[in-house]
């Protein structure tokens, strides 16, 4: 048990916050004494729906919450975008073609055209979107609504505040801090470049320190390349009030991903882990693959704006994934991916973060001990 400005707020027993798109890695964080936060961007509202319901009927009574993405910049779209009214016509070869080229096959003719629509549906994160998203979220019991990529509009942070929830946002700057706290916040996430997903250019070991000092009081979490104890024990160090991680779950037994893609992610080392704007139109930290490279490579297009983009990197990373051609798949994941090497689960990744969090506070203290 720890006790830090997080814990006393949310009446959790570990400062570890768990950001999953998976439910399973939610309720196992919040059981296992952190908060798990779902991620809300690539579900549907029915699918919301499911999920919050599952993690409710799950959680044994724990705290856990909910991140919506409240983009800054983004593509206004219908709420059901039509692909191929949408994306422009040579956008689409030139993706189809990667994947043909590769000898991928299509999806079976039946599948194609409602994946392509229910994707579609899935990542088209605009404000209003976002707002449906909050909506299901408040008629459940989060106590915490976490936005990512802008300032969520003022009515919004004024509805969750009214039901006593407190509200996060995901920053990459000071500039960026400083608004989400005049905006009205209670909890900022100060995340660095290691991070997986969509990330600013400044490292964590510089701007946690940074943006702890430019809100005091306000507490800070650190994101952005933790994935063990002594990450753990800097990000305290440094003035966090605690952690929130991404990456490490996804190489969790309860994780969305499969098999194979798992693998992919052992395989892989910090290096893979590169920033482009392959997968969403925005700088985000994903898994080097055949596909990004495609698009850094001489006569690939300039990518679409969010989250056209994202629409249209739905069908060939799903045929990729369906023809088991890992090589060309990629997905969000922070330079942490170096130390991942095998399946493991929520609880074994809270025990080695707690473990060695001990073990460096011990050695680090020893360090300054008096000689006896
Ligand atoms: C697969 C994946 C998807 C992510 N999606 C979102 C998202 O939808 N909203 C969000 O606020 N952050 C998202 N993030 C960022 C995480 O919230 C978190 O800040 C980041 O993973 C922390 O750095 P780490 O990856 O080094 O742990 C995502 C991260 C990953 C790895």
């Amino acid at each position: 048990m720890m006790r830090t400005a997080v814990t006393e707020m949310f009446g959790i027993d570990l400062p570890i916050f768990a950001f999953s798109h998976c439910r399973d890695v939610v309720v196992e964080a919040s059981r296992a004494g952190g908060m798990g936060i779902l991620g809300a961007a690539f579900l549907t509202p029915d699918e919301l729906e499911v999920s919050l319901k599952w993690i409710d009927d799950h959680v044994e009574g724990k705290p856990y919450g909910v991140d919506v993405v409240f983009p800054g910049t983004f593509a206004e779209l219908p709420s059901e975008p039509d692909p191929d009214e949408v994306l422009p016509r040579e956008y689409r070869q030139f993706v189809s073609r990667l994947v043909d080229q590769a000898d991928i096959p299509p999806l079976p003719a039946g599948d194609a055209a409602a994946f392509v629509k229910e994707h579609a549906h899935k990542m088209n994160m605009t404000p209003s979107e976002s707002e449906k998203a909050l909506e299901i979220s408040l008629r459940h019991p989060v106590k915490f609504v976490v936005g990512a990529l802008g300032v969520p509009p003022k009515h919004v942070i004024d509805a969750v505040h009214a039901r006593g929830i407190k509200v996060g946002a995901l920053v990459g700057s000071v500039r960026h801090a400083l608004k989400q706290r005049d905006a009205g916040t209670d909890v900022l996430i100060a995340q660095g470049n290691e991070a997986g997903g969509h990330v600013g250019p400044i490292s964590s070991l510089v701007l946690w320190p940074q943006i702890v000092d430019a809100v005091a009081p306000m507490p800070v979490l650190a994101a952005g390349g933790i994935g063990r104890g002594r990450q753990f024990a800097a990000a305290m160090t440094l003035g966090a009030a605690g952690i929130w991680c991404g990456s490490i779950w996804l190489g969790a037994r309860e994780s969305e991903l499969n098999a194979d893609m798992k693998e992919q992610l052992f395989r892989a080392n910090s290096e893979d882990a590169v920033v482009s704007r392959a997968l969403t139109g925005k700088p985000c930290r994903i898994l080097k693959s055949a596909y990004t490279n495609a698009w850094d490579g001489a006569g690939a297009p300039k990518p679409l704006t969010f989250p056209l983009q994202s629409i249209l990197a739905g069908e060939p990373l799903r045929r990729a994934e369906r023809a088991r051609r890992l090589d060309y798949w990629t997905y969000a994941i922070g330079q942490i991916v170096g130390d991942m090497k095998s399946e493991t689960t929520v609880r074994q990744i809270f025990a080695d973060l707690l473990t060695e969090y001990v073990e460096t506070i011990e050695h680090v203290g020893a360090l300054t001990a008096e000689p006896e």
